[in-house]
């Protein structure tokens, strides 16, 4: 028997990694953990918080014995993952917004990415632009306003329509340029989780990719195997969220227990 895989993110969207990573392995053992009292990251100074990334994960992994930490953020790893993996001695894989792929789909060369206002601007994320994507027109869309209503969603919340057309019209509008934008990256964990309303909601047909399946393979290839832990299912909140309990069990995990996080920022 051997530790869970750890999967950490500022909220609820390391959910739909988990869901990415359950497809694949139906039987691994996983945790969670969320660091709900800095929720959303994607409006922090990044001082403070690639400190505090390192502290809350150090903290998790040593609750639930991890044998890997998937860092199931991509305002988290394009900040923190070098600091991370220097800390930590167990394999960390990040979650990075999907240009490659999205890149080798559209047809148009011009493509979307929706992520939080860090990410949009990190120079990470730049560099994937200029590496991948060359060759395509980026429109970038910062849609914090997206992790707030995944949030209300997974607790039970219902959508509201009008709140998502309004940040995405930016995305909107790019659908309407020459060339047309076809495809979008999904560049926060997030947003999978409002997938269905998006396809709902947008004006004409688009692909949209998000680092799911990319994220499994890389799981797959550091953990072979990593079934039957005692810590399955555990789940991980620095604040209360009770809220957030059936949402957390229809993806598999139990109720969130407060994590003691020892020199917390
Ligand atoms: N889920 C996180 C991501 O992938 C961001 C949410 C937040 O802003 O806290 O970037």
């Amino acid at each position: 028997m051997s530790g869970p895989v750890l999967l950490f993110d500022s909220g609820v969207g390391g959910l739909s990694v988990a869901h990415a990573l359950r497809q694949h392995y139906p039987h691994l053992a996983m945790c969670y953990a969320s660091d709900n009292a800095w929720l959303p990251y994607g409006l922090r100074d990044d001082v403070m918080l690639s400190g505090r990334i390192v502290s809350v994960c150090k903290a998790a992994v040593d609750a639930c014995q991890a044998s890997v930490l998937v860092v199931a953020c991509n305002t988290a790893s394009t900040l923190a993952l070098e600091g991370l993996r220097a800390t930590l001695d167990i394999p960390v894989v990040g979650t990075v917004p999907a240009i490659k792929p999205a890149a080798l789909s559209s047809q148009t060369r011009h493509i979307g990415l929706l992520a939080t206002t860090a990410t949009v601007n990190r120079s990470y994320t730049q560099t994937l632009i200029d590496s991948f994507a060359s060759d395509c027109v980026v429109t970038k869309v910062a849609v914090d306003a997206l992790v707030t209503e995944a949030e209300a969603w997974l607790s039970g919340a219902a959508i509201n329509d009008q709140r998502l057309n309004l940040a995405l019209t930016p995305l909107w509008q790019a659908t309407q340029a020459t060339p047309a934008l076809d495809t979008v990256v999904l560049g926060c964990t997030h947003f999978p989780l409002l997938k269905t309303e998006l396809i709902r909601l947008s004006p004409v047909p688009l692909v949209w990719v998000d680092s799911g399946d990319a994220i499994a393979r890389r799981v797959g290839q550091v953990a072979p195997t990593l079934a039957n832990s005692s810590q399955d299912g555990r789940c991980f909140t620095t604040a209360p969220a009770s809220q957030l309990t059936k949402g957390f069990a229809r993806f598999g995990f139990h109720s969130p227990q407060r994590l003691t996080i020892p020199n917390a920022v």
